[in-house]
């Protein structure tokens, strides 16, 4: 591939954009400065190459998280709060993709005050995948709540509820005490506000709540709120082969 055809894939703007910084000098590729923008580059997955001095790897798709702060929604056209999409670098947002929106997708939403793991992409069968409630892809959150936790709750829980627009009842495959106010909660669907909703359903209320995983992905314990990093290719296959798992009929931990 050619090295501006590279940074155009990349979302680095247009070609001539992209022939321009590298023709002035502002792109090397492994290590070496290159500004011949024809450059026949091998574009292999994770190819290390710098431009304007910021490091970036090669992905022919992107695969990002990001350790969505407080005081952020999960929209291109926030109402309220500052969007998620500004903590991402202008090539995520920018990425060419063939018959879709430009840019990495979030794969559904947070409230704004929800913390914690949010997935993002270009690539239009993962964002499908993820997002489509026939794939159950199980979701691990942890909820402070206002009252102590008691067995009736949790069990409620377990059992199921019933929200108020639909009338059949929804559970969690999992609910789980960490500790007196601690709530883990493991779902399979995403409805609005569903984990808000369940818990004032089951007696109590929701005072602060993170997602800490999605199928076997775990939110890094090193990254900061606001911060992102890639997906290895590891963790994008395990995405990808997410089974619905069986709902939990095991009584409260912690
Ligand atoms: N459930 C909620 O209530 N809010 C979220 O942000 C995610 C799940």
């Amino acid at each position: 591939m050619q090295l501006q055809e590279l940074l155009f894939s990349q979302g680095f703007g247009t070609r001539r954009v992209c022939a321009g910084l590298i023709q002035h000098g502002h792109v090397t590729v492994d290590g070496q400065a290159v500004t011949d923008a024809g450059c026949d580059i091998e574009a292999q997955e994770g190819l290390r190459y710098t431009v304007q001095g910021k490091n970036w790897e090669f992905h022919a798709k992107a695969y990002v998280l990001l350790n969505k702060p407080a005081g952020t929604e999960c929209s291109q056209k926030p109402s309220t709060w500052p969007s998620v999409y500004t903590l991402l670098p202008d090539p995520l947002r920018q990425r060419p993709v063939k018959g879709g929106v430009d840019g990495v997708q979030a794969v559904g939403r947070l409230d704004q005050d929800t913390t914690g793991l949010l997935l993002l992409s270009d690539d239009g069968k993962f964002l499908h995948r993820m997002a489509s409630p026939r794939h159950h892809v199980p979701k691990v959150y942890e909820a402070e709540v206002k009252h102590p936790l008691d067995e009736a709750q949790l069990g409620r829980l377990r059992e199921g509820v019933v929200l108020d627009d639909d009338p059949r009842p929804v559970r969690a495959l999992a609910a789980d005490r960490l500790d007196e106010r601690r709530l883990q909660l493991t779902l399979d669907e995403g409805k609005y506000h569903q984990v808000k909703r369940m818990v004032a359903a089951a007696g109590n209320r929701v005072e602060a709540l993170c997602r800490t995983r999605i199928g076997d992905l775990q939110l890094p314990v090193g990254l900061a709120p606001g911060q992102w990093r890639w997906l290895t290719a590891a963790e994008v296959e395990s995405l990808f082969l997410v089974k619905k798992v069986a709902p939990k009929s095991s009584s409260a931990g912690g």
